[in-house]
C-alpha cells in the first residue's frame, strides 16, 4: 500500500474550497485515497463545472456555507471533528481583487482566521494545512528564487490577503497552536503551503490563460495572449496538491519531535527552474499539442501584474522528500489531452482519476 493511501485511508478531512478547480481535484484524489471529504464551499461557478463533473456533489458530505461566517463554519467544523484540514477556500483572482477589493480581504483574509479560531475548540489532534500562493512573497521583480524566509507582501488586493493571511497563520501557530506546547494547551499541527499557477483539465474558469486557450482553440480561434513575456513557475495542478497531501502527513509524524516543529511552517511547493516560462513558451508548447494559432494582445494601460517570480524548493526536499514529478512538457501534453479527450466526449472523471492514477505511480514511491 502506498505511504499516502496508508496515511489518508478512513481519515475524515475537511477541504474548503472543494467545488473550485483545484478542490475538485483534491477531493477526487483524497476519495481515492480513501478518506471522507467533508467539503464547505460556494456554489460551483463555472460552466461546466468540473464538481458537477466529478460528481462530487453526492460522493462528498457536501456543506454550501461562506467561511465569512464565522459561527456558522464553526459549527461544521466542530461537528466534523476533523483529522486533517486542508483550507484551499478563497478568492482567487488577481484581476477580479481590483475590482473587489473588500471582498477579497473579507474572504481570504478573515475567511482563515474563522476557519483557524475554529480548530481551537477541537478536541482531538488535527493537522492544518493552509493554502495561499507564491503572490503572498513580496515580490521585487529580482532574478532569484524565493524562499520560504522571504517576506510577506503584495502589490494587488489578492496578493496582498495572501501575505495576510500568512500572517495570519503565524500569529496564530504562534499564540495558539505553538510548537513547544503541543499535547499541553493544544493539539493542532498547522503548516501553510505557497505554490504558483497551477494548470490541469477540469479548469473552466474565466480569465485564466490554460482555459481561455481552450476554449478559443476548441472554437477555432486563435488565442489572444494579453502578456506573453510574463514568467511564471508553470505546474500540474497534482504537483502542488501532491505537496499538500505529504505535509498533511508529515504534520502527523511524531508531534513534538524536532522535525515535525520544523514541519510547522510555511513551505513552498514550485516546479523545477526548467518550468519557469513565459506566457508564450506556455502557449507556443500547448499548440503543438493542438493545433492553432496565437495573437499578441498586449495592452499598455493594463493593470499591474506581477512579472518575474520563481520558487524555491529546497525546503519541500529537506523536510518532506517532496520533489516535482511532471516537467514543463509533460505537465502541458497532461492538460492539453485532457481538455481534447473532454471534448471527443471522455468521462471527465475517468479522465481525472486515470492522471491521478498514473500521477501517483511516480510520485508516491
Ligand atoms: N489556481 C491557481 O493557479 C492557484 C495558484 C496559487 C494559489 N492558488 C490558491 O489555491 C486555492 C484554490 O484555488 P482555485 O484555483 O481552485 O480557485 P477556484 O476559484 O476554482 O476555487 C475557489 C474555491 O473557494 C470557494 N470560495 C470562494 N469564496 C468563498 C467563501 N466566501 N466561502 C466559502 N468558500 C468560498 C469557492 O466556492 C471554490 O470552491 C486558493 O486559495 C488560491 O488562492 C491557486
Amino acid at each position: 500500500m502506498s505511504s499516502l493511501r496508508n496515511h489518508y485511508a478512513g481519515k475524515k478531512v475537511v477541504l474548503t474550497g472543494h467545488t473550485g478547480f483545484k478542490g475538485s481535484w483534491m477531493s477526487e484524489w483524497l476519495l481515492n485515497l480513501g478518506a471522507d471529504v467533508v467539503g464547505i464551499s460556494l456554489e460551483p461557478q463555472d460552466n461546466p463545472s468540473f464538481f458537477e463533473q466529478l460528481n462530487l456533489r453526492d460522493r462528498t458530505e457536501h456543506h454550501i456555507q461562506d467561511i465569512r461566517d464565522s459561527v456558522k463554519l464553526a459549527e461544521i467544523v466542530k461537528v466534523a471533528q476533523p483529522d486533517i484540514v486542508f483550507h484551499l477556500a478563497a478568492q482567487p483572482l488577481v484581476r477580479y481583487s481590483y475590482d473587489h477589493p473588500v471582498e477579497t480581504f473579507d474572504t481570504n483574509v478573515m475567511g482563515t482566521v474563522h476557519l483557524l479560531d475554529a480548530l481551537r475548540t477541537l478536541e482531538n489532534p488535527c493537522e492544518a494545512v493552509i493554502i495561499t500562493t507564491d503572490k503572498c512573497y513580496e515580490n521585487k521583480e529580482v532574478d532569484r528564487p524565493y524562499d520560504e524566509e522571504d517576506p510577506m507582501g503584495g502589490y494587488d488586493p489578492y496578493s496582498a490577503s495572501k501575505g495576510a493571511c500568512e500572517l495570519v497563520v503565524s500569529s496564530y501557530r504562534r499564540s495558539f497552536f505553538h510548537p513547544d506546547d503541543y499535547g499541553k494547551s493544544h493539539q493542532i499541527s498547522l503548516a501553510s503551503a505557497r505554490a504558483g499557477n497551477v494548470i490541469g483539465g477540469g479548469d473552466w474558469a474565466l480569465d485564466r490563460i490554460v482555459p481561455d486557450c481552450m476554449r478559443t482553440l476548441a472554437e477555432g480561434k486563435p488565442i489572444p495572449v494579453r502578456n506573453p513575456v510574463a514568467t511564471r513557475p508553470w505546474q500540474h495542478v497534482l504537483e502542488p496538491l501532491g505537496g499538500y497531501l505529504v505535509l498533511g502527513m508529515k504534520l502527523a509524524d511524531h508531534p513534538g519531535s524536532n522535525v515535525w516543529k520544523e514541519v510547522c511552517s510555511g513551505f513552498n511547493f514550485g516546479p523545477d527552474p526548467e518550468s519557469n516560462r513565459s506566457v508564450k513558451e506556455l502557449v507556443e508548447q500547448i499548440l503543438t499539442c493542438w493545433s492553432g494559432a496565437w495573437e499578441d494582445q498586449s495592452d499598455p494601460n493594463a493593470v499591474h501584474e506581477a512579472g518575474l517570480l520563481n520558487l524555491s524548493i529546497q525546503k519541500a526536499d529537506r523536510l518532506l522528500n517532496w520533489q516535482p514529478v511532471w516537467q514543463f512538457d509533460s505537465a502541458i501534453n497532461q492538460t492539453v489531452t485532457w481538455y481534447k479527450r473532454a471534448s471527443e466526449d471522455a468521462d471527465p472523471r475517468e479522465l481525472t482519476v486515470s492522471q491521478i492514477v498514473e500521477y501517483m505511480e511516480l510520485f508516491d514511491r
